[in-house]
């Protein structure tokens, strides 16, 4: 399956609403999310939206394996979800720093729920629904704001909290955290 474009922050795509699946286990469906794993491989991501692909659907897959780049990641289970929604459990946030394949080369310190339970469907249409914390919760919620338009730096609080990987690195101030 081909790797596409990922599109990059400042086109008009990335900023849409995107539309319910309607129809599961199409040949067309299953094209796509076979592209999105692709790509998302590719580019060394953990997580990736299809409007980040101009498909502007309600299609989102994601997932960590334990990668020797990353030893300090938390595996995140490889996911295909479609047409999700969520709860917030709790009323804790925590702080993280979140890059984007969209947003490349750069990282910003963003606050999301720290506990959530999501809901959606596989590519077959079978319902998943899933309890997630921590940096799972985190990919979930990324993921989710991309199908609505939201990039991560709209979330961004504190603006000094922004800036280029090298500059932050060099200064201590980040982690290594895959780009969703
Ligand atoms: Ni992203």
């Amino acid at each position: 399956m081909p790797v596409r474009e990922i599109l990059r922050i400042g086109d008009p795509r990335l900023r849409e609403v995107s539309q319910e699946v309607r129809k599961f286990d199409t040949p067309e469906l299953h094209c796509l999310i076979g592209d999105m794993f692709d790509t998302m491989e590719a580019a060394d991501g953990a997580g990736l939206a299809a409007p980040q692909m101009g498909v502007l659907q309600r299609v989102m897959v994601f997932g960590v394996d334990v990668n020797p780049r990353y030893p300090d990641a938390e595996s995140v289970p490889m996911t295909v979800l479609i047409n999700p929604e969520f709860t917030i459990v709790g009323d804790e946030s925590e702080g993280g720093w979140e890059g984007c394949l969209s947003v490349p080369g750069m990282r910003g310190y963003v606050q999301r729920h720290s506990q959530i339970q999501y809901r959606g469907y596989d590519q077959f249409g079978a319902s998943i629904v899933r309890d997630a914390a921590g940096f799972h919760a985190t990919v979930f919620q990324h993921e989710f704001d991309h199908l609505d338009g939201i990039l991560y730096p709209d979330r961004i609080v504190d603006a000094s909290k922004f800036g280029f990987i090298e500059e932050l690195a060099a200064s201590g101030e980040i982690p290594l955290v895959q780009d969703v």
